[in-house]
């Protein structure tokens, strides 16, 4: 078996030893330890979160008073002390549902979205960083002032323009390739601290 394979096989072992609904876990497991996104009793969403291993991995550092909203236009099979909506975050009332379910300003946005697959690189690419743009505006519009987000992101022409417009509104903004994800996979994180704006 090739290292990156075996890497892979490894991870989806460990997840399912260590109850986690995906080997994501261990990105936002992994990212967390170094970058102290989530903290204890934190509000938090993720968006694009079925199946729920970033959910799992949330409510584990956020603490038994931490919540936890998932969104995901997929359905998620539920998971106690946390809250799930089925929706399109393309959808003009986005945050409106949002606000509905979970009191603003919160703490953290996680974004770990991803397009259905066409196979066809540059299409993917695109659409994947049109949906994580979409998920900046909706943190622009529900984050605390000095509240963190995560989004990911597939590498390409198009992934410096999330970082350029993320650090309009972030005041530390870098970028992370957790050992968790696969070195040939082209997606990478944008680690954002210190929403810098006072939203209502
Ligand atoms: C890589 S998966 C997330 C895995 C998750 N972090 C975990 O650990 O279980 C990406 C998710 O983005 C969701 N997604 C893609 N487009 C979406 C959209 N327009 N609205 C909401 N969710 C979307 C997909 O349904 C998919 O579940």
């Amino acid at each position: 078996m090739k290292v990156e394979n075996a890497l892979k096989d490894q991870y989806r072992k460990l997840a399912k030893h260590e109850g986690y609904r995906s080997r994501s876990s261990y990105k936002l497991l992994e990212l967390n330890k170094k970058y102290d996104i989530i903290k204890n009793d934190d509000t938090i969403i993720d968006i694009g979160c079925a199946p729920g291993g970033w959910l799992q991995v949330s409510k584990k550092y956020s603490g038994p008073n931490g919540k936890v909203l998932g969104l995901d236009i997929n359905p998620v099979e539920p998971l106690i002390g946390i809250k799930i909506i089925q929706a399109d975050i393309e959808d003009v009332n986005i945050v409106q549902t949002i606000k509905n379910s979970i009191r603003i300003p919160i703490d953290v946005v996680l974004s770990d979205l991803a397009p259905k697959i066409s196979g066809i690189w540059h299409f993917d690419h695109e659409r994947q960083v049109s949906l994580t743009l979409v998920a900046l505006n909706i943190s622009t519009q529900i984050l605390k002032r000095g509240g963190n987000a995560v989004f990911k992101i597939f590498e390409g022409d198009n992934s410096n323009i999330v970082k350029q417009e993320a650090s309009k509104v972030f005041l530390k903004v870098t970028t992370s390739k957790p050992k968790a994800s696969r070195q040939k996979s082209s997606e990478f994180y944008l680690i954002c601290s210190g929403f810098s704006a006072d939203v209502q």
